[in-house]
Formats: C-alpha cells, structure tokens, sequence
C-alpha cells in the first residue's frame, strides 16, 4: 500500500466530502441503549418468574454428553452470558450450527438478532480481542474443535445459516445444513467420534456450484405480540390497502400452517406457525437438541452420539435434578425448549428513540395509511396491527404492535430469490420483513448481503425473468412486488432519502 502524507489525505478527504457528504447515508447501528430485551409490561408474578427462568435457559451453553458440562446442569454460572465458558447444559448434537440460542441471538440484547461477540472469552484479559462473527472462530473451535470454516463465513460479517437448493441428484432439497461437527471437542461421551466416522460436509464446493441459500438470524422480540395478532387483522389490514396496493402492482399473500390452515407468521417465509415451534425446531435444527417438539436426532451416528438420552430435552419427571436437565427450583419440570418459547413471548418489542425532525419526515414519506401514503412502504411494511381482545397472558391483550410488518409473503424478484420454497412462499417470496429494532441491527435482508440500509432498499427492485434463469436453477420469477415503490424512492431527492433511513435507525 503506498503512504499518502498526512496532510494531503485531509485534503482529499475533504475534496471527497464535497460530493459524497451530500449524498444520503446510512447512519449506522444506533448506539445508546438496547430499548430490548426486557419483559413486556404489566407480566403477573408467575409469568415473571418464568421470563427470568427462561433468559437463564436462553444463555446456557451446551456440552455434548449428558455428564460432561462444566456446571451441574442447569446451575448459573455467574458468567456474561455473552461470554460464556462454562457449559450447564447438555445434549449438543454430532452437527451444529450453535451450542447457545444466544450465540446467534444477541444483538442489542439477549433475545435480539445476530451480532459481534469476543471470539476468546477463555483467555485472561491482555490476550483479549475485540468482538468478531462469532461463527468465525468462537463456535467452530469451542472446546477444541477444529472445524473447517467455509470462505462465505468472514470475520467481520453476519452468522449465517446455510440450507441446500438441491440434493446431488438434483431433486430439490431446501433443508438446513449443519455447518459444524463436534469431533475434536473434549466433552464427548466416548472416543471413536472422529472424522472419518462423521465426514464434515463439503460446504465450500455447494458454495462455488451455487447451491446455497442463506439466511441471518432474525430477532426475537415482540413475537408474543406477532404471536397474538388474530389473522382476522392480518386480513382485514391487508383489505384495507387493497386498491392503493394494486395501483403499484403490490400484492401479498399469507403463508398458512397445513393442517390446521391459520396464518403461520415466524421466519424469513413465514414458515412457521408458533414461537414454541420454532424454538423447538431452532434447538435441534441450530444445535441438535431432540426434545419433544422435534424428538428424532439429525445425525445418529453412533460413536458420536455416545452418552445422550434421545430425546434429550423433554418434560421433566424425575424427583431430582441428577438426569434431569432441569433447574433446581419451582420450574424444575418446565423443559429448555419450552423455556425457551415462554421467554420469547415475554420479550418486550423494541422501543424507538425519539424521533428528530428528519426521522418524522422519514416516517411521512415511508407512510402510514391510505390518507397519508408517502412513497408506499407502509403498503407491505404495515405500521401497527392490534393484538386480539382475549390472551392467556394479559399482557398480550389489545396490545398495538409496531411491527412494520404485513406478515404476508411478497414476490420480490430474481435479485433476492434463495430458490427455497416453504409452503405458499416460492423461491422468490419472502414476508415483509417487521422494521421494528431495525435501528440497531447490523446486517439486512434474508442472507445478510448488506450492513447498508440504502442497499438493502435499492435491492427490493428487482426485474425478475420471465425466461428463467434455468442455466442455474430452472426457475423463473415475476419481477418483484416492490418495483415501482423502489422507483419513487430513488426519485427523492437526498434529503429525502437520508429522512427515510433516520426514520429506520430510530426504530
Ligand atoms: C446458529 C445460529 C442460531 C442459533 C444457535 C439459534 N438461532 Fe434462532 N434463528 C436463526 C436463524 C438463521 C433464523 C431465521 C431462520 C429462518 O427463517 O429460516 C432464526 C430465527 C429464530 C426465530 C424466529 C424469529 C422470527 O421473527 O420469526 C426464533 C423464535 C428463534 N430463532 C429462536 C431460537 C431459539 C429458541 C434458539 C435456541 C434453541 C435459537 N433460535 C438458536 C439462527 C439461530
Ligand atoms: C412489496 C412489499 C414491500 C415494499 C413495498 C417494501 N418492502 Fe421492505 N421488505 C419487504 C420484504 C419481503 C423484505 C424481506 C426481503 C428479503 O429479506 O429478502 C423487506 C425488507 C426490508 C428491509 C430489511 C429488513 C431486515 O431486517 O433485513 C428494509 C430496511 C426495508 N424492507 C425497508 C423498506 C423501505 C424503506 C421501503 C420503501 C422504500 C420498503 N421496504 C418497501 C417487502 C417490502
């Protein structure tokens, strides 16, 4: 690299200002405090109690055997949660992609999205390195693993998940695949568990063929509150905008669960019906913990599954704590995974900030009702939807939700399309993604593209093509529901454009 003296660089940087700074700019992750991760308002005693059990259930780190934590299962270990050494829980599965919910789910908060963490919690303080993707170097090598860790995981970019477009034969697959194996950990139950018992799955040629999707961790909170909205307001909110929406070519559908045909509303497709679902589904699909929600191990490899119960995490039974993973207190016979559910419906949605006076620009401009519609981004980014009348949790009831969400599932084009289908929701659809706490988010869109709020606008227009793309996938997308919204935005002038993105980092 050649030395610029440091004078002339003021001066160019100086120069550069005079035509960048007059260009909009994202602000950054807010800083301040979280406004997360607390309880929502007004829990009764009981509720409460469950809330703080399930904050220390959230944090607890996973050993492999059922004999081999750190701690007595369940007991605290007075750590930062965020820099966890010690496990107190167990059941980690052969692969992973975490061995703590909170490890992919901490961002500003416990509870929140993906964020920075101190890859070397174990080391003394003079060797301490500033917070990295703690998919990077902290989950891949805990405990002495020596996991491989593919090129499309940086050091400084987001945790991510990774699903299969296709099986070998080339039949679809769209299922997620574990990045991490456990051989080499110290805390296995047996020896024997080696890589040539358990391959470590050849994630960087899937990637060079283009055979993957991604997708970030979304955050937690609130979703009592998304939880709780009846799908008569989903519907009756989407009607309400019918012909404002149809006059920009924006449609929206709800993805619905098979059976039971109500409105699923969790995940980057809204694939999943329910909190308790998803966190059942995250501790195996994330971490390989069977509990009673999903009670199958995802790989039963016998010399790597030594010294695990299956399923591993389910309603306690046991007069004492011995096998059980359990807490020795009143909540003892409550199970992690339902811990885990309980603990997120509680989670408080995240608070804006006071708005300045570009952020109250920001939000007429983004709009917010067919009287006052700015641009449109309210048309699928619905401010507010009321919670139903009648709620186990008081809590929960007539609450507003300022979600910033639909909840509907929306063709988005060729430029965003993972090829992953999931229900009504094709290769190309997504649901709205709720803006609520995006002001202190770090990375944007479902496979985390971007830590620039002005680029993951700019890529909701998308043309899509009509001729499909079948050299590499053989699909073939209409072009996307946001167009022509994308197009008014691009036509505001700077200061314009600069409101909307002060209005999103005051969420
Ligand atoms: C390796 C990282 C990782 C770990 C560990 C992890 N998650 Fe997640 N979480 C994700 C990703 C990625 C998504 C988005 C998945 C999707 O939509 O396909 C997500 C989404 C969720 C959602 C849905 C949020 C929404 O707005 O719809 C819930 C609930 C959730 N996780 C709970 C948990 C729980 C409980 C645990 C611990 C058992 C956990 N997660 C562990 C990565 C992780
Ligand atoms: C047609 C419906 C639609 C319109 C109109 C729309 N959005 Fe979105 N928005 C979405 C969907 C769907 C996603 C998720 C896309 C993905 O992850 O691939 C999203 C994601 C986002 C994200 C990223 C959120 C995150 O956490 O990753 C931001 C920011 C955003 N929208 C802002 C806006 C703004 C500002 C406008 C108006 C200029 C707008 N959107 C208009 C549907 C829409």
């Amino acid at each position: 690299m050649f030395d610029i003296p440091m004078p002339r660089r003021f001066a160019i940087a100086a120069l550069t200002c005079t035509f960048l700074c007059l260009a909009q700019k994202d602000p950054g992750v807010r800083g301040g405090p979280p406004g997360a991760g607390g309880p929502i308002p007004g829990l009764t005693p009981n509720e409460l109690a469950l809330f703080n059990e399930g904050i220390r259930r959230t944090t607890q780190l996973e050993a492999v055997c059922d004999t081999c934590s750190d701690m007595p299962l369940g007991g605290d270990t007075g750590e930062n949660p965020n820099l966890a050494t010690l496990t107190n829980s167990s059941g980690l599965g052969a692969r992973f992609n975490g061995d703590q919910c909170s490890v992919c789910h901490q961002q500003p908060a416990i509870g929140g999205s993906g964020g920075f963490l101190v890859p070397n919690p174990q080391d003394p303080p003079a060797r301490y390195r500033k917070p990295e993707n703690p998919m990077f170097d902290l989950i891949p090598h805990r405990k002495g693993a020596q996991n491989y860790v593919p090129s499309f995981l940086t050091r400084y970019g987001p945790i991510r998940e990774v699903r299969f477009q296709r099986n070998q034969d080339g039949t679809p697959d769209g299922g997620v695949h574990a990045l991490f194996t456990i051989v080499g950990r110290s805390d296995i139950g047996a020896p024997g568990c080696t890589n040539a018992v358990l391959p470590p799955t050849d994630f960087e040629t899937q990637y060079r063929k283009g055979n993957l999707s991604f997708r970030i961790p979304l955050q937690t909170f609130g979703l009592g509150l998304i939880e709780a909205i009846q799908d008569s307001t989903i519907l009756s909110s989407s009607a309400a905008t019918a012909s404002a929406r149809a006059a920009l070519g924006i449609g929206g559908i709800p993805n619905r669960s098979g059976n039971d045909g109500t409105i699923s509303r969790f995940g980057w497709k809204a694939q999943n019906k329910s909190i308790a679902i998803f966190a059942g589904e995250a501790y195996n699909v994330e971490m390989g913990v069977t509990n009673d929600v999903f009670p199958t191990a995802r790989d039963e490899t016998s010399a790597c599954t030594q010294g695990v119960n299956e399923p591993n995490d389910i309603t306690r039974t046991d007069p004492t704590d011995i096998r059980n993973q359990a807490f020795n207190n009143p909540l003892h016979m409550v199970a992690d995974w339902l811990e885990f559910a309980i603990f997120i419906r509680e989670l408080a949605p995240p608070q804006p900030v006071a708005f300045s006076p570009s952020a109250l620009r920001g939000q007429q401009l983004f709009g917010t009702d067919p009287a006052h519609p700015g641009i449109g981004c309210f048309l699928c980014h619905t401010p507010t939807m009321v919670t139903g009348p009648r709620h186990e949790t008081e809590a929960l009831q007539s609450v507003p939700a300022n979600l910033y969400s639909d909840l509907l599932v929306h063709h988005m084009g060729s430029g965003l399309a993972d090829n992953i289908t999931q229900g009504v929701a094709a290769g190309d659809m997504f649901r709205t993604t709720p803006l609520w706490g995006i002001g202190q988010r770090m990375f944007f869109l479902h496979d985390g593209r971007t830590n620039d709020l002005l680029v993951a606008i700019r890529a909701h227009a998308s043309g899509g093509d009509p001729q499909g793309d079948s050299l590499a996938h053989g699909n073939s997308y209409p072009p996307s529901e946001a167009n022509a919204v994308i197009q008014k935005f691009n036509a505001l002038a700077a200061a314009d454009k600069q409101a909307i993105l002060d209005f999103l980092r005051s969420l």
